[in-house]
């Protein structure tokens, strides 16, 4: 009875402590943002929504220095819409995507020098379904994969530099035996990758991964660096969809592992890739000829190494700390105009909706075989 007793003010103070801890902890936070309030030229970024589950935009959960490797450091991005008066905000971020004012509300009150940022990685395709005409004269500046964004959003960066790249041995691209992999879980889409890859498969070996496919070869669940780079010499890096310059991680995320991709998008490639890294379907005019290219890098493993030589020159980041960079960079512009835009649903598909292509402007290369 007394052991017990004696227990429960133990645990009592515990709880007591814990507390007190919580709070000071809240407290110098709450004193740091007012320090960096005070310090007069700190530029506040408000996430006034999360970008589907991070709050933080994939700039980093709650990193309070996220623009510390930035040219200008100054910035401090939050997502706590009380952490200083909505008015201070020198930007605020919203997923254009997802940000529709019912649900989501509009800030309270807006003041002129602040700016609204039309955020989105998602294609015109893949948007949900916002009605962007409910925000004429809304946003004064875009933040998107698109190059005439203001704040150019992508999925990955080419980086020059001396990188120090081994190429690949002559003995190990030997020794993958296997043509080409294909990971996938959307499996009908509207720049019908599906049908190419049909056509494709006709001549080539490609083995299906994903929710798509019939490899359940292995249970590994790193089977891109595990298994694929080791065993095929090319890899399929399809966008689901035809929209001005959108491509995706999946350019990337191959680019930055020793196989060739073999991509498909509405993107001059030779702007977002680096030079004789990727095999663009669209250069070719016919699936014999795609086909031709490909078995003849196949064979000639002095040709097919050609597509490692820019390793050594450059480097792929796919972090998305060098774009908080640039919006903090943009703030910080005092020569930056003011501007909004007056039909960003224009802006956004295209004045005749054209931004996207249609199946009957695609490639032949996605007619069913033969055209
Ligand atoms: C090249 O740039 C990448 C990406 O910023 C970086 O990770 C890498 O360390 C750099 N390499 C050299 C040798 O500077
Ligand atoms: C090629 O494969 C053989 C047999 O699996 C292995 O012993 C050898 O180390 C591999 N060579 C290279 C360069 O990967
Ligand atoms: C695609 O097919 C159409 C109709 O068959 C043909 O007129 C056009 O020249 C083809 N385009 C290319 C690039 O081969
Ligand atoms: C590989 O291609 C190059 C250039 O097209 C050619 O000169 C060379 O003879 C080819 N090598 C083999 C083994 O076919
Ligand atoms: C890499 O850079 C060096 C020097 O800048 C240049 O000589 C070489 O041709 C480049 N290689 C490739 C594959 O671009
Ligand atoms: C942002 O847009 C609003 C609404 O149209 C406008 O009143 C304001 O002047 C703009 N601010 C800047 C800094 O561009």
């Amino acid at each position: 009875m007394r052991l017990s007793k004696q227990k429960f003010h133990i645990a009592i103070r515990l709880f007591v402590i814990l507390i007190s801890f919580f709070l000071i902890l809240l407290l110098t936070y709450r004193l740091y943002i007012v320090i960096k309030f005070v310090k007069k030229d700190t530029k506040f970024i408000l996430y006034w929504i999360q970008m589907w589950n991070s709050k933080t935009f994939g700039f980093g959960a709650d990193k309070y220095d996220l623009f510390k490797n930035c040219k200008y450091k100054n910035c401090f991005a939050t997502h706590d819409r009380r952490l200083i008066p909505l008015n201070k905000f020198d930007a605020i971020v919203f997923h254009g995507a997802e940000y529709d004012v019912v649900s989501y509300k509009r800030p309270s009150i807006r003041h002129s020098h602040q700016r609204y940022i039309f955020a989105n990685m998602e294609s015109p395709k893949g948007s949900c379904p916002v009605n962007l005409d409910l925000y004429a004269s809304f946003y004064n500046w875009t933040m998107t994969y698109r190059k005439d964004s203001d704040i150019f959003f992508p999925y990955g960066y080419v980086i020059k530099n001396k990188t120090g790249y081994v190429m690949p041995s002559v003995e190990s691209i030997k020794n993958r035996t296997l043509m080409a992999a294909w990971s996938v879980s959307n499996c009908y889409t509207p720049n019908r990758r599906e049908i190419l890859f049909h056509n494709l498969h006709l001549y080539l070996d490609i083995d299906v991964y994903g929710a798509c496919g019939s490899c359940k070869c292995s249970e590994d669940k790193d089977i891109y660096n595990n298994y694929i780079v080791k065993h095929y010499k090319f890899y399929l890096a399809f966008e689901n969809s035809h929209c001005k310059d959108y491509v995706t991680e999946k350019l990337y995320m191959a680019l930055e592992r020793d196989i060739v991709p073999i991509v498909y998008g509405d993107v001059d490639y030779d702007t977002v890739a680096p030079p004789h890294s990727v095999i663009a379907v669209d250069r070719f005019g016919s699936v014999k000829d795609l086909v031709d290219y490909i078995l003849f890098l196949d064979k000639n493993i002095t040709e097919y190494l050609k597509y490692f030589e820019w390793k050594k020159n450059y480097s792929i980041d796919r972090n998305k700390q060098r774009t908080a960079c640039k919006l903090c960079e943009m703030l910080n512009d005092p020569s930056q105009p003011r501007k909004v835009y007056k039909n960003i649903d224009n802006w956004w598909f295209g004045e005749n909706y054209n931004y996207c292509k249609d199946v009957n402007e695609l490639s032949n290369l996605t007619r069913i075989w033969p055209y």
